[in-house]
């Protein structure tokens, strides 16, 4: 057999050892976002599986290297805004977070491109779009 398609295969198994630490924390109810359920909907089809702790892994969430994608947004997101730690976020940090969001949806940078590749109905319509820009803008208000 070639030698280079022998060493593709040999990589492509050998890095799956390199295994990401995937896992869901318990989602405390008195601190985890709970609001409107159109607005829920919405946030746990196109947000959630990188902002919060309710995740939904996928089949190849285990298949490296798209699971290293896949952790790498996951930390990220959850650092940069964690739905499942609402109550808990600094206000001052959460102003800057809901006024980015709205840029973001508005401009079509979150959800991610490489997530909507895998997850369509994670593309955001025109309705939602205001949905979620209506839900960004009171809870402005609230700060
Ligand atoms: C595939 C995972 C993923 C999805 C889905 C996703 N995000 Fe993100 N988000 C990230 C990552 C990772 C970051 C950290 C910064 C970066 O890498 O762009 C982030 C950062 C952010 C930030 C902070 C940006 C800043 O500059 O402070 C906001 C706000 C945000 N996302 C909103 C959303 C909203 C709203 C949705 C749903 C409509 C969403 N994201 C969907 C992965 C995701």
């Amino acid at each position: 057999m070639n030698k280079i398609l022998l060493w593709g295969f040999g990589i492509a198994i050998a890095i799956q050892f390199i295994r990401p630490d995937f896992n869901n924390a318990k989602v405390d109810e008195t601190i985890a976002l709970n609001t409107d359920p159109k607005v829920m909907s919405v946030l746990k089809t196109s947000c959630y599986d990188c902002h919060s702790n309710e995740t939904k892994y996928p089949w190849y969430h285990n298949v490296a290297p798209m699971s290293w994608v896949m952790s790498g947004n996951i930390d990220g997101g959850r650092k940069a805004l964690d739905f499942s730690n609402w109550a808990n976020i600094d206000p001052k940090v959460k102003l800057e977070r809901l006024k980015r969001a709205k840029q973001l949806v508005n401009n079509e940078l979150m959800p991610k491109s490489e997530y909507l590749l895998m997850h369509k109905n994670a593309v955001l319509t025109g309705e939602e779009k205001k949905v979620l820009e209506q839900f960004f803008d009171s809870q402005l208000e609230k700060l």
